[in-house]
């Protein structure tokens, strides 16, 4: 495997808060990675940094061999990386089959959609789950449902590498079971690199190879799952000593 994704000495801070404290991590390709931690814990700032949201105060982001860190939001997603929102942004006004569309139009200046780009619009909706609410509008649907239409959408853009901010929450254990099955789908048959931050262990256990926690927006640990779980510094940081997977 080769490295997708690299975070040199990564750091952010606001005024005297200091959110993300020159952390280290690699990404591979086609690989799985969860970001766990308490709240506060500098998650969504190390997403909204890779993803040029936010400027690094200093540091290096390497995305396929470039350094992209401080490039706008869009430049970022031109080049491959996709992302949703901890606090939902979808489009209210539109229907959920429009929603899609932007997300394939995205990168497309022509506007006019192409049979290519309906053909994806179709399948996006099939394999989201979506299809039935195709003409349904995006604000007239429930919190976790717009969710899923925000992740439904950063698939149309056919993203290399897609950075998922608690897209989970608020589902039910059946529904966080379908987008799980549909999250190795993507893994799998789209080869779309996934970077998941999720309060909902069982989501990080089942899904990623690989989980890095962060402390105080410090990596206190990295490893595979079972690792990371039983790891006493974790636990006292974040899991617990009831947890259930230590
Ligand atoms: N735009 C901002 N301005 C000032 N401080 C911020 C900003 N965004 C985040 N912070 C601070 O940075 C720290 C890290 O916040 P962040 O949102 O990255 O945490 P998180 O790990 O995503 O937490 P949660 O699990 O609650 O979503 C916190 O102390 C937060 O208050
Ligand atoms: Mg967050």
């Amino acid at each position: 495997m080769s490295t997708l994704l690299e975070v040199i000495n990564l750091r952010k801070e606001f005024g005297g808060v200091l959110a993300v404290n020159d952390n280290n991590f690699i990404v591979e390709e086609g690989s799985r990675v969860g970001i766990i931690g308490p709240n506060g814990a500098g998650k969504t700032t190390s997403f909204n940094m890779i993803s040029g949201a936010f400027k690094p105060t200093s540091g290096k982001i390497i995305f396929q061999g470039k350094e992209i860190q401080g490039l706008k939001p869009h430049k970022v997603s031109r080049l491959g990386i996709g992302r949703t929102f901890q606090n939902v942004r979808a489009f209210q006004s539109l229907t959920v089959y429009d929603h899609i569309l932007t997300g394939i139009l995205a990168h497309n200046l022509k506007l006019i959609p192409s049979k290519e780009q309906y053909e994806m619009a179709d399948y996006i909706l099939e394999i989201t789950n979506l299809d039935k609410m195709r003409t349904s509008v995006v604000g007239d649907l429930t919190i976790a449902l717009q969710r899923k239409i925000e992740l439904a959408t950063a698939l149309a853009t056919k993203p290399t590498l897609l950075l998922l901010d608690e897209n989970m929450a608020g589902l039910t254990y059946v529904e966080i079971n379908e987008t799980l099955e549909l999250l190795r789908k993507v893994n799998k048959e789209m080869g779309i690199t996934l970077i998941v931050v999720e309060h909902i262990m069982k989501v990080i256990m089942e899904l990623c190879e690989k989980i890095i926690v962060l402390n105080y927006g410090t990596k206190i640990a990295e490893g595979p799952p079972q690792e990371v779980a039983n790891n006493k510094e974790v636990i006292e940081a974040y899991l617990g000593e009831e947890s259930e997977y230590a």
